[in-house]
């Protein structure tokens, strides 16, 4: 039974995150995972203010919240990153979290469900990558999920084409979970 962490990407109070974090937690149980959601307005992590770089010998977290988040990452078996895409970036909330963890990315099983408008999340995906793949060297997916504001959401988030939304889901969570 594979540990999958699913990562929120969004605080804001109408987050459309809210909306996809579910599907993605249900189609890891549909596919015999275990599913933790490290809700990161919950965690409420500090911006990364420690002496010392993350990759740094000695680096240790600060505080308690980037003690826990940091334990979370690297007990799990996998990861999904449910990801807004913020002027073609990732959100402030994802990438200060990415900051604060060095060495247990290296090799981690990682997925990315992301949505948007033009690109359905793609720039964020590629943002996550440079940083979590070719940075950080964690082993980051190859099938992403774009999903696609007034084709596969609605504008407000809400799933508008149910077929589609779920099997790009599940082909994401598919190979991470061979992975
Ligand atoms: C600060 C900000 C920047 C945004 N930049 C982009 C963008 O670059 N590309 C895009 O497709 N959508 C962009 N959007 C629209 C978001 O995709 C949309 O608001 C989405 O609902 C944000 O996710 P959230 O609701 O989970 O916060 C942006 C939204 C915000 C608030």
């Amino acid at each position: 039974m594979s540990n999958i962490l699913v990562v929120t990407g969004s605080v804001r109070p109408n987050s459309v995150n809210k909306k996809i974090v579910p599907l993605v937690v249900s189609e890891l149980e549909t596919q015999g995972a275990t599913a933790t959601v490290a809700d990161l307005e919950a965690l409420n992590l500090p911006f990364f203010d420690a002496p010392l770089s993350p990759n740094a010998p000695g680096f240790e977290p600060t505080n308690e919240a980037a003690r826990q988040w940091t334990q979370m990452v690297a007990e799990a078996d996998g990861i999904v990153f449910v990801t807004p895409e913020y002027n073609h970036t990732l959100t402030p909330v994802q990438l200060n979290a990415i900051d604060w963890i060095g060495k247990e990315w290296e090799g981690k099983p990682i997925a990315l469900v992301g949505y948007g408008w033009s690109t359905g999340g793609g720039q964020a995906h590629d943002a996550a990558r440079e940083a979590l793949e070719v940075n950080l060297k964690a082993k980051v997916g190859e099938t992403q999920t774009n999903l696609f504001f007034t084709k596969d959401l609605t504008p407000d988030g809400d799933v508008a084409d149910a077929d589609t939304v779920q099997q790009k889901i599940a082909a994401t969570i598919s190979e991470l979970l061979a992975a």
